[in-house]
Order: C-alpha cells, then sequence, then structure tokens
C-alpha cells in the first residue's frame, strides 16, 4: 500500500499542466488566458471568449468575424437527429436527453471522429460550440410540448439560442437585448473553471483516444450531479423551499447541523475560500434582468440577498470560508429568463462546452499525454481458495 499517495477527493494532485484557465482561490481571482473574468464579462461576449479559450489569444475583428462564420456555419444539425429527441419519454430530464444526444453525435459526423487530424479536431470543435445551443433548445421544446425552432444564423449566439427557446410558429418573437446580453453574460461566466470534475471526466474520457462528441457526452453526465452543475438547480429549489425571509435562521441552523444532511445550496466552492469572482457579476447580472424584466421586488431574490447576509456574518460560515458561488444567483436569474429549473443545468453544459473542447484540444495535443489510469490502495480480502458452493456456509 505505502507505493501510492492516496488524495481523496484529489484536493492536491494535478491532474495536467495547462495553460487555459487560472484560479487563486484564496484570493477569489478567475483568469481565461490570463484575462480577468469581470473584463471578459464587462467588455467581452461570448463567442470572443469562445475564440479565446481555443486558440490562446483574444481575437482581432477579422478573426472574431471569421470565427463567427465558422460556428454559425454548423449550427443545423441533421434532421435525422431531430427524430432522435421523441425516442425520450416526454418527462424525461433534459440533461439526460443532452447526454444521450450529444453522444449520438459521433453516430452523425464520423469525419470529425478522427482525433488524430487537427483539422478535424477543430471542426469537431467548432461543430459542438455550434450545435449546443441547437440541441438545448430542442430539448427544452421537447420537454415542453412544443415544436423545434430552427437557428437563425442572422442573430448572434445568444440571441439565436433565446429564440429557438422561446419562439412558437406563427408568432412574433423578439429577442430583448437585454435579455440575450444577460444569457450571453452567463454563458461567459460558465466558460471554463480548470480542473473540475466534468472537465477531468472529459479529459480522462478522451486520454482514452475517445472521439470528442464521446468525451463532451461524459462531461455533460458528470456535470448533472447536484454537488457540480446540478447546484443552479438545486439553489433555486431551496430559495422556493425557504420561501420567505423569516424561515432563513431555520435553514441556517439545518446546514450548520452535523446531523442534518442539508447543505446551502449555492455556497461553498472547493477551491474559492473567498467570494467566487463569477457570484460578484452574476449578483449584478440577476438585479439586471429583473430590473428589465420589472420584477425587483421578486421574493427570491429578496430571500437570497438576506440568505447571504446571515451566512457571511455567521462563524460557521465565516469560518470554514463557505461564500456564495455562481450558483447561488444564477438559478434566479435563468428563471426571470424563463427556463425551468430542469433546464438551469443544460444551460450550464452549453456554456462550459468551449471549456471542455480547449482542455481536450490542449490534451491531446500535449506529447507527454497518456492514458489516464489512476491507481488504487487495495484494503480487500487478501488472497483465498475457492470453495465449491455446497460447502460455502
Ligand atoms: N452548507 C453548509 N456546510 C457546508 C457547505 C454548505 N453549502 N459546503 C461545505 N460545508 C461544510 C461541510 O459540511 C464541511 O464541514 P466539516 O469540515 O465540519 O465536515 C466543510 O464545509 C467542508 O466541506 P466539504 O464538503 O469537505 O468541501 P468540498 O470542497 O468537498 O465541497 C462543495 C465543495 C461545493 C461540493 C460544497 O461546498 C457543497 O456541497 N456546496 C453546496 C453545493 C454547491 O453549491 N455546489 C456548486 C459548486 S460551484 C459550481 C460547480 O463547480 O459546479
Amino acid at each position: 500500500t505505502g507505493r501510492f499517495t492516496y488524495d481523496p477527493g484529489f484536493t492536491s494532485t494535478a491532474s495536467c499542466e495547462s495553460h487555459i484557465t487560472y484560479i487563486d482561490g484564496d484570493e477569489g481571482v478567475l483568469l481565461y488566458r490570463g484575462y480577468p473574468i469581470e473584463q471578459l464579462a464587462e467588455h467581452g461576449d461570448f463567442l470572443e471568449t469562445c475564440y479565446l479559450l481555443l486558440y490562446g489569444q483574444l481575437p482581432t475583428a477579422a478573426e472574431k468575424a471569421d470565427f463567427v462564420n465558422r460556428v454559425t456555419y454548423h449550427t443545423m444539425i441533421h434532421e435525422q437527429m431531430s427524430r432522435f429527441f421523441s425516442g425520450f419519454r416526454r418527462d424525461a430530464h433534459p440533461m439526460a436527453v443532452m447526454v444521450g444526444v450529444v453522444g449520438a453525435l459521433s453516430a452523425f459526423y464520423h469525419d470529425s471522429t478522427d482525433i488524430s487530424d487537427p483539422q478535424q479536431r477543430m471542426i469537431a470543435s467548432l461543430r459542438m460550440i455550434a450545435k449546443m445551443p441547437t440541441i438545448a433548445a430542442m430539448a427544452y421544446k421537447y420537454h415542453v410540448g412544443q415544436p423545434f425552432i430552427y437557428p437563425r444564423n442572422e442573430y448572434d449566439y445568444a440571441s439565436n439560442f433565446l429564440h429557438m427557446c422561446f419562439a412558437v410558429p406563427c408568432e412574433e418573437y423578439k429577442v430583448n437585448p437585454i435579455l440575450a446580453r444577460a444569457m450571453d453574460r452567463i454563458f461567459t461566466l460558465h466558460a471554463d473553471h480548470e480542473q473540475n470534475a466534468s472537465t477531468s471526466t472529459v479529459r480522462l474520457a478522451g486520454s482514452s483516444g475517445a472521439n470528442p462528441f464521446a468525451c463532451i457526452a461524459a462531461g455533460i453526465a458528470c456535470l448533472w450531479g447536484p454537488a457540480h452543475g446540478g447546484a443552479n438547480e438545486a439553489a433555486l429549489n431551496m430559495l422556493q423551499q425557504i420561501g420567505t425571509v423569516d424561515r432563513i435562521p431555520e435553514f441556517i441552523a439545518r446546514a450548520k447541523d452535523k446531523n442534518d444532511p442539508f447543505r446551502l445550496m449555492g455556497f461553498g466552492h472547493r477551491v474559492y475560500k473567498n467570494y467566487d469572482p463569477r457570484a460578484r457579476i452574476m449578483q449584478k447580472t440577476c438585479h439586471e434582468v429583473l430590473g428589465e424584466l420589472g420584477h425587483k421586488d421578486d421574493p427570491l431574490l429578496q430571500v437570497a440577498l438576506e440568505l447571504e447576509r446571515i451566512a457571511l456574518s455567521d462563524d460557521y460560515f465565516v469560518e470554514k470560508k463557505l461564500y456564495p458561488n455562481i450558483d447561488f444567483y444564477s438559478g434566479i436569474t435563468l428563471r426571470a429568463l424563463g427556463f425551468p429549473t430542469t433546464m438551469f443545468t443544460v444551460l450550464f453544459a452549453l456554456a462550459r462546452t468551449v471549456g471542455w473542447i480547449s482542455q481536450w484540444n490542449e490534451m491531446v495535443e500535449d506529447p507527454s499525454q497518456r492514458i489516464g489510469r489512476p491507481r488504487q490502495l487495495y484494503t480487500g480480502a487478501s488472497t483465498r481458495d475457492y470453495v465449491p458452493i455446497t460447502q460455502r456456509r
């Protein structure tokens, strides 16, 4: 047993070298390729961030126009894929649909499964970034029982997504630019986050040489859990369960009780031992969206703000360095934008796809790359002889 270092939850093991994302959890810093998340969210847009994550630098105007063109070219999915959706039960969770449909992309785009060809790897990457909004919107439409809406390539990325989700045939639908900007910023905030569980899953799956669509499907499956991407859904459910400001102390007490499994969802983070920088921008975006929609007095926002205030002045949360994370305010914002809670993690997956695929590319291009093969500390039975079934007791 002494041969391997045991590090449950990988709290102190680096699994790779990476140039993509930097987090300083103590200081609450998040950089994509060296650029602070605050600046990218404020001044940039999601597709620019995609370019940055994929290629390592911000695009010039010409490079950006070309990139937007190339992504836009791939927004449609094969028509046969739309029939794939109807194989799912109507009440299927949209994340289950996402795992299945995204994994099935490898059955439709065979050319993109040749990972030894850098050009094919880039086409696969663009296809993923371009098709995720289409697939996510179709998962939503299937969920609510409405006809699919095809991509409109004259729209920007976020507007096109909102249109595919909320337009219905034969009715005028105009995308609100303030809400589209908020959606775009939410995508930027979720675009990458170094070696979190789902990204590590994508890298581990990819280390065997699996095709990129299969790897991203593995990432989506991992993201689904409530301790990871599912936390925004769980956080909103929790705020709804609390319901009114006067019930907050009861829930704070439960979160502190060692014998109660309840946790404050949207609070705490493995890496951030300070305010999650994304949570600050998300809180601002939340105010903007609620303001635009005339929901400024949303009771859930009041609960969230008060919950944050009480928790941040409570010794338990201060000592354990538990601060709001990105999921704390994203649920209220996404709900205001019109999404049901079951879609929240789908939106996270859509946005994180560029991070996953950038990390996957980096791994495939790394000459020191070998198949990921963790070892274990075996704690089972020592050697023993087979006993015929008639002699077992
Ligand atoms: N509420 C109450 N207590 C908490 C919470 C919380 N949200 N989070 C951590 N703690 C306590 C925990 O009980 C433990 O106490 P003790 O040391 O006395 O046993 C201590 O803080 C450390 O917790 P941990 O579970 O060992 O920490 P971790 O790094 O393994 O877990 C986490 C990180 C994010 C899974 C956890 O904080 C959590 O479950 N938070 C709620 C779920 C959530 O919001 N997840 C979203 C994460 S951000 C988005 C993403 O990455 O996908």
